[in-house]
């Protein structure tokens, strides 16, 4: 037995039905921050048919076999949504392959984070109510909004939960009964600084009052920048800057990465189960 293996993992979960929101790259720098602070993490990809996630972390595997690195990397499940003949047998062979990742991963690892697919499907959903932390990142813009709640475009008031915001509490709701605990709900605005100042706070002013009636907290998102794209292809995160032999320092990279740290003390690992911050 390692240590702390009658502890079960902390799970976080990216979630958002729109596609594009920064998921799979909030996932991936959730992942490696952690990683960096010493937790032991494990990754699943419930989206494998994209793959996103799943490539990004072979384009690491693959980068640091190359340049012979000695950088962190998870324990990695890609999950494919299975192609059973009936939906009641694919709801039991998905409920099962994802258990099985939970099992092998719970007692192995501090976190396990989760990327899910846009769409709504009975894996994202099954995520969802074991998330201990959700995540959500936007696209800062009124138009990304409606993901979480129905707005007048008149007079800009909140008719009502959106689709997706329904399904965080029913899921929610789920998990409080099976293991007593409550969902951590964050949202980030990604890809900051698309809008003029007005419409920037305008979005903020929103949120407030989505989160106050639907339960989430914000938390500060990534600016809009180009190097991710880079770091995509290479599996390097913003964290890996100092090791990374390619990797140039510039002004923005810095910024960057300061952004992601500022998520990660967001997030506080330090404070989730009673973990120690380890630097
Ligand atoms: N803050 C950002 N600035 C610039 N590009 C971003 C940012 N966040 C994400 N992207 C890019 O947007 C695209 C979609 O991001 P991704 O994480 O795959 O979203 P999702 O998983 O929600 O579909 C990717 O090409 C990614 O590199
Ligand atoms: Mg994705």
């Amino acid at each position: 037995m390692t240590a702390g293996s009658s502890q079960q993992a902390h799970i976080i979960v990216l979630g958002n039905e729109k596609g594009g929101s920064g998921k799979s790259t909030t996932a991936m720098h959730v992942c490696i921050g952690l990683l960096r602070l010493g937790y032991r993490v494990g990754t699943i990809d419930l989206d494998a048919r994209q793959g996103t996630f799943t490539r990004y972390m072979a384009n690491r595997f693959e980068y640091i076999a190359r340049n012979k690195l000695a950088m962190p990397s998870p324990v990695h499940f890609p999950i494919e949504k299975s192609k059973a003949p009936t939906v009641e047998e694919q709801e039991q062979q998905d409920h099962d392959f994802f258990m099985m990742a939970i099992d092998e991963l719970t007692h192995a690892t501090d976190f396990i984070v989760i990327d899910t697919p846009g769409s709504d499907t009975y894996l994202g959903q099954l995520a969802h109510s074991y998330a201990d932390t959700l995540i959500t990142p936007m696209n800062d813009s009124f138009i990304d909004l409606d993901v979480l709640a129905r707005i007048d475009s008149g007079t800009q008031a909140v008719k009502g939960p959106s689709i997706y915001t329904k399904m965080v509490t029913e899921q929610r709701e789920k998990k409080k009964s099976r293991d007593g605990h409550n969902l951590d709900w964050i949202v980030m605005r990604n890809r900051l600084s698309s809008l003029d100042a007005r419409n920037k706070r305008e979005v903020g002013e929103l949120l407030e009052q989505i989160s106050e009636l639907y339960g989430f907290r914000l938390a500060p998102g990534f600016g809009e920048r180009v190097i991710f794209r880079e770091l995509f292809l290479k599996g390097m995160t913003l964290l890996d800057m100092k090791e990374d032999p390619e990797h140039k320092m510039t002004m923005s990279a810095i910024s960057a990465r300061q952004e992601v740290r500022e998520l990660l003390r967001s997030i506080a690992p330090e404070t989730i189960k009673g973990y120690p911050a380890r630097k």
